[in-house]
């Protein structure tokens, strides 16, 4: 059973999980089939009056399309005892697999977008995409151009549009002290 919670209530432990693990963007697939890919960089705050979640993909992965014609994503938070789970997602490709069905994930109907919410997940955000733009090469230092063959991350904005919590969320979570 989740709560309907604000944005910021469990930004720490968002951000700190998404540097460790990784959270889990699910994204509306073809088919009604949905994938999951983790990420590692992705920011939060406000633009436009309105809280913005934004998720960094390069071009080349499967979601990256997948973005482009849902419109809308969704954020998962995995509790600890899933993080083989959040890697494998991080390493196989939705071309070539249904990653959550493999990993026991189970996709459920988000209350405000297309795309789903990851059942398992302690901390789940709604986000629908209102802007999107790409990492301009020409403004990047050297040591980060230095990241990239010519994959440029595309940026994608989703405004926050709901955000579900575990009420033990914070026991269910890994911390820099599990390290
Ligand atoms: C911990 C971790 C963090 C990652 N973060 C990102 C990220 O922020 N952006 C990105 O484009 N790929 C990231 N990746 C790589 C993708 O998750 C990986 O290429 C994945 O297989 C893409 O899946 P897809 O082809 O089904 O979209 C990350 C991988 C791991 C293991």
């Amino acid at each position: 059973m989740k709560i309907d919670v604000q944005t910021t209530d469990y930004l720490k432990e968002l951000i700190g999980v998404m540097t460790r693990e990784g959270l889990l963007l699910c994204v509306a697939g073809p088919n009604g089939r949905p994938n999951a890919m983790t990420i590692g960089w992705g920011t939060v705050g406000v633009i436009w009056g309105r809280p913005i979640f934004v998720a960094l993909v390069r071009p080349t992965r499967y979601t990256y399309g997948l973005l482009e014609a849902a419109g809308d994503f969704t954020v998962n938070l995995m509790p600890r005892n899933m993080a083989d789970a959040v890697a494998y997602c991080g390493s196989v490709s939705g071309r070539d697999h249904d990653k959550l069905a493999e990993r026991g994930l189970t996709p459920v109907p988000a209350k405000m977008v297309r795309s789903p919410l990851i059942d398992e997940a302690v901390l789940q955000l709604e986000c629908r995409v209102v802007h999107r733009n790409k990492v301009e090469p020409a403004s990047l230092p050297p040591e980060i151009d230095a990241m990239y063959n010519q994959d440029y991350h595309g940026l994608f904005y989703g405004h926050i549009l709901a955000v579900h919590a575990d009420p033990d969320l914070r026991s269910k979570t890994s911390t820099d002290s599990d390290r």
